[in-house]
């Protein structure tokens, strides 16, 4: 059978993932859910000012409200031992001095017996402050920018090259700050069970990170801290750190000697839990007339914390996705009065894809060459950076199977001339990329005398329904069925494993799997001895040896092959626009994307992790955006009625396609990660089909209808 005719993309079969049922019954429970004996409430207080110290605190009627036990703020907080050790750089220490760093960085907790009375007893906390001068908006200071501590610049061959080509583009580009906002609000359940002898059950995107930091924070052993989290309901990189709430419940819980539960409000998730910078970037990129590319540079400005100097370096991209002599990558950050960034979704690289991605299409209507024509033209056979070659790219398929897909053969070649029922038509595409990683990770098998295979391993499920694929890696290696196989994640008990981020669970964690399951099945052919079949009857062969289990934990991780190849999955995202002239509203009317992310092991739930990030990429073409009121340095839209994401009205059919080709170079399943690809490109493809079908080139997102009507006539 043809390999791609397994995930035809109207197919919905394969199998769904394994834990769905629990989800959408309510069986699945999520951080803030665990009513643990003698919970307590706790509830945060927020600075007003972005920047300053606290003068006073009164909190006498909040002490005398119903039901309160503690108030809790750097005026009365135990000494917390890492603090001392932390760099100087670092994340937020709570309560640690008087300084006020962002508008909403948390300078009291008030606990109380309910929830209800912890919230109206904090409202009467009345707080001063000395304010200070903040800044907190990037455009009036890019002249400000600093390099970060890494990634700052890189040169081949002339950095000024692109000026001197005939053919060229000079463009400039904003990305808002956008949050990562996933359904579940993050939240912690903390349990002090012995004065070193911490539990939590907390919303993290890894359990081992989050369990190495709280030891190190609170000064206890790494074993003596237990972290559960088997079910999160999203996080798009907004759980890959322990925040400041987190160490806030655990501190009260010390102090009220009761366990503590802490969820953030939706306002709160606009501030405290990270979010993707904003970031100016600017284009140089020039070619000659038969699309050749002469030189491409890329600068980049994002925003940062005055406490932390996080990059995500989006100007990498334009150093690794096309084959140029000359090429020139420059990433600054700047630090404003605001709270940290973090990854989110597609890192560096759905920032920077916007940039390079909308200056290629720009330059394929100067050239007057196709825009996909252009990108073959200038297809990278290795990787530009390095010389090196790659794992694997099929991304040539991946073009041709999109292009067929949408009907790219429909695209007006003019930008304005289609129209549909009085909406102008338009057709735009992009590129996206992201690096292959295979992190070490160990798995624990163990086959019972029931015949039940146990896999046990310390990673997360944010979303994507990790343990399917899992589940059918080792029924395919063990030859048992799916139902017989049980995959145990989300305890910092288990076996060591990565976070779940960077799109890396397949490869380390399901290379782990898969290891374990032929290091098991090993163990059998010993105690079976000569004869034996390679699918035994497992659970007759224990009896038989008068043995309850057989079990191996098995270590596994990147070999050699890192220093041969350069790795990443590849994606291509082909979009159809409908554009009103009159009011400027966008509608995205088709999307087909094409993943490149070696060989498929589950294709029913990556289908919908490619689905997924269409959708998020929608919101980041047309909707998403923070906006942040200077004058307080306060965002100002810190809700889902001001916030704006897509809704299911919003987003049209999507097609999702798998070129399906095994990368073994990366690992022995061929399996590379498709969650940050499924959103890389999405940007630039939406503004390019917006082009397309105006002749307005977009260049600051997102696409709101007034950045299109303020300049006059559509058509
Ligand atoms: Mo992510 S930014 O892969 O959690």
């Amino acid at each position: 059978m043809n390999k791609r005719t397994l995930n035809h993309p109207k197919s919905t079969t394969g199998t769904s993932r394994v834990d769905g049922r629990l989800k959408v019954t309510g069986g699945a429970k999520y951080a803030a859910e665990f009513n643990v004996k003698g919970l307590a409430y706790g509830v945060l207080v927020g600075a007003t000012i972005a920047k300053g110290s606290i003068r006073s605190i009164d909190s006498k009627k909040a002490e005398n409200a119903p039901g309160v036990l503690a108030v809790i703020s750097h005026l009365n907080c135990p000494k917390i031992p890492g603090y001392a050790a932390e760099p100087a750089k670092a994340p937020i220490k709570i309560f640690y001095d008087d300084k006020v760093l962002y508008n909403g960085h948390a300078v009291a907790l008030l606990i109380a017996d309910t929830f209800e009375r912890a919230q109206y007893a904090a409202s009467l906390i009345k707080v001063e402050y000395n304010a200070q001068k903040h800044i907190t908006s990037l455009k009036d200071n890019l002249g400000s920018a600093v390099a970060p501590p890494s990634d700052a610049e890189f040169k081949k061959g002339n950095p000024d090259a692109w000026q001197s080509a005939p053919f060229k583009v000079e463009q400039e580009y904003i990305l808002p700050s956008e949050v990562h906002n996933p359904m579940e609000l993050h939240a912690i359940v903390a349990r002090w069970d012995a004065p070193d002898k911490l539990t939590v059950w907390d919303k993290t995107q890894g359990v081992k990170d989050t369990q190495s930091n709280l030891a190190r924070i609170f000064g206890i052993p790494v074993e003596n801290v237990q972290v559960h989290s088997k079910y999160v309901g999203g996080a798009f990189g907004s759980a890959l750190q322990v925040w400041q709430h987190e160490v806030a419940a655990i501190i009260g819980a010390k102090v009220v000697k009761r366990p503590v539960k802490l969820m953030l409000t939706r306002a709160d998730m606009f501030t405290s839990v990270g979010y993707r910078p904003l970031t100016w970037q600017k284009i140089g990129i020039g070619a000659a007339a038969d699309g050749k590319l002469v030189g491409i540079s890329h600068w980049a400005t994002g925003q940062t914390s005055t406490y932390e100097d996080f990059a995500e370096s989006p100007a990498d991209v334009s150093r690794q996705l096309y084959a140029c002599a000359n090429l020139y990558t420059n990433n600054k950050i700047l630090s404003l009065d605001v709270g940290s960034p973090i990854w989110m979704r597609g890192p560096g690289y759905a920032t920077g894809t916007f940039a390079l991605e909308s200056a290629m299409d720009e330059l394929s209507y100067q050239l007057n060459i196709d825009p996909v024509e252009l990108r073959l033209i200038n297809y990278a056979e290795t990787d530009p950076e390095t010389g090196k070659p790659y794992s694997g790219k099929s991304l040539r398929e991946a073009y041709k199977m999109g292009a067929e897909n949408i009907g790219w053969h429909s695209r007006p070649k003019k930008p304005g001339s289609m129209t549909e029922d009085g909406w102008l038509v338009g057709y735009g595409m992009s590129t996206g990329m992201f690096q292959a990683d295979r992190e070490p990770a160990t798995v624990k098998a163990t086959m019972n005398d029931d015949g039940s295979l146990i896999l046990q391993t310390a990673v997360s499920d944010i979303g994507p329904g990790t343990a399917t694929p899992m589940v059918l890696i080792a029924s395919e290696t063990m030859g048992i069925p799916i139902e017989n196989i049980r995959f145990d994640l989300g305890d910092s008990a288990y076996p060591n494993a990565p976070q779940q981020g960077g799109s890396t669970i397949v490869s380390s964690v399901g290379s782990a799997v898969y290891l374990a399951c032929i290091a098991l099945k090993e163990k059998f052919q010993q105690l079976i001895g000569n004869g034996g079949t390679d699918k035994p009857d497992y659970a007759a062969v224990l009896k038989q040896h008068n043995l309850v289990k057989l079990e191996v934990v098995t270590d596994s991780k990147a070999g050699t092959e890192v220093d041969k190849y350069v790795m990443y999955s590849w994606s291509v995202h082909f979009i159809k626009v409908l554009v009103n002239p009159l009011t400027g509203v966008v509608k995205v009317d088709k999307a087909t994307c094409v993943a490149d992310s070696g060989r498929i092991i589950s294709p029913k739930t990556a289908r919908s992790q490619i689905i997924g990030g269409a959708i998020m990429g929608i919101g980041m073409a047309l909707m998403e955006e923070t906006v942040i009121d200077h004058r307080y340095g306060k965002v100002m839209n810190a809700s889902f009625g001001d916030y704006h994401v897509p809704v299911q009205a919003d987003i049209p059919q999507i097609e999702a396609l798998f070129v399906n080709e095994p990368d073994l170079n990366i690992n022995p399943l061929g399996a590379k990660g498709m969650g940050e690809i499924s959103l890389i490109g999405m940007a630039a493809a939406v503004a390019n089909a917006v082009y397309n079908a105006t002749g307005k080139r977009v260049t600051e997102l997102p696409i709101t209808p007034d950045k299109l009507v303020g300049w006059g006539e559509l058509s």
